[in-house]
């Protein structure tokens, strides 16, 4: 069927805001929500018996895959090693019996990440796929396939398949860790509760699309711009600074918020924008420490947290974008949102051509 923007005026706006509906799709075919369990297709091989995770991709959906490992090592207490896929076969990793590869992709033929599958295969891995193109290579080439539910994506930048792939990597977590008996009945049937209210929570999220248009025109004249976060929401820092770059072509870094003081804090100056990313939680406080230290440098920051994170530490900020007050587990998931429109109004307001930026392509078949 041809697939049209709508009221949109690009195919990612219109996708940025089909995500309430396909995120609650894609967990709709993950969770059962009234048992309070999280329900996988049932793999190949035994899930308890794994050892440990490495995963692979590239790009968007390799940040989806950082917030992942944060996840299953919390959550199921398996070591995950990750790497981008064009790094991955060429360094020589050391593939033990007991370890699942997991390769997270949007079209499921990204040159590099499927020879990354070969590879893995021939090291005796099992394979897990999250892709959005079901009857993919990659899909065809997996031992445990776990389809993200999005629809076809037509903008080059990813947002949609981005949320849904959090979407699965987190039931995957849960699964895992209940498998491996990590994790209490009760604890699954909290954890499905709190990922059950994620597409509410980026409805909310949307409703902050005017403001963040409000404040693209000074972003849109600076030179470089960093993001910040930490934990899983370190993924989403790397992730805002790759939209704003693909789509706006504004030079953007995401870091480690802890790690700026080596390094990065020496470009902070009053033109440099920091976007911080920090909802209230356990990592809080230290990512607002490292929030003061941009501003007593003369940084201008733009703070993303909720309600009460912006009440605590939105005052000398240049500006504040207020999400809904979610659990940390599924932040992630809600922070996208923001990073994801104010890459967008950037692009708008620099003119630049936002559903097929220059020089990028949506599927790379080359290595
Ligand atoms: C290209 C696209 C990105 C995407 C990456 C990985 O670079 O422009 O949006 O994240 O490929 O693609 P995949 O289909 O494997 O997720």
């Amino acid at each position: 069927a041809m697939i049209d923007k709508g009221n949109h005026r690009h195919f990612m706006l219109k996708e940025i805001y089909e995500q309430p509906v396909v995120v609650a799709q894609t967990l709709g075919s993950y969770l059962r929500p009234l048992e309070g369990r999280v329900s996988l297709p049932v793999p190949e091989f035994d899930l308890a018996g794994i050892r440990r995770v490495t995963i692979v991709a590239c790009g968007t959906s390799y940040y989806a895959g950082m917030v992942a490992k944060y996840w299953i090592e919390r959550f199921a207490r398996v070591p995950v090693e990750i790497d981008v896929a064009s790094e991955f076969r060429y360094r020589a990793p050391v593939l033990e019996e007991g370890g699942l590869a997991l390769f997270v992709s949007q079209s499921g033929e990204t040159a590099d990440t499927l020879a990354a599958l070969r590879h893995a295969r021939e090291g005796g891995q099992k394979i897990a796929v999250v892709v959005n193109v079901p009857t993919s290579t990659m899909a065809r080439e997996a031992d445990l396939l776990l389809p993200t539910h999005a629809g076809p994506e037509i903008g080059v930048a990813s947002t949609k398949a981005f949320t849904c792939q959090l979407a699965v990597l987190a039931a995957f977590a849960v699964n895992l860790a209940r498998d491996k008996g990590r994790l209490s009945a009760e604890e699954e049937r909290r954890i499905v509760r709190h990922l059950a209210e994620a597409p509410a929570a980026i409805n909310a999220a949307l409703a902050y699309d005017d403001a963040i248009e409000a404040m693209a025109g000074s972003i849109a004249q600076a030179r470089d711009v960093l993001y910040l976060g930490r934990g899983p929401d370190y993924p989403l820092a790397l992730e805002g600074a790759l939209k704003l770059k693909e789509i706006s072509y504004i030079h953007a870094e995401g870091y480690a918020a802890g790690e700026m003081k080596h390094g990065p804090i020496a470009l902070i100056d009053e033109h440099v924008p920091v976007i911080v990313l920090a909802p209230s939680g356990p990592l809080f406080e230290k990512t607002i420490s490292n929030m003061h230290e941009v501003q007593a440098r003369g940084g201008k920051v733009v703070l993303i947290s909720d309600y009460d994170g912006i009440a605590e530490a939105g005052d000398d900020c240049l500006a504040t974008i207020t999400m809904p007050k979610v659990h940390p587990l599924i932040a992630p998931i809600v922070y996208a949102i923001p990073v994801q429109l104010l890459a967008y109004h950037v692009a708008v307001v620099k003119g630049t051509d936002v559903d097929q930026p220059r020089n990028l392509a949506k599927s790379v078949t080359v290595e």
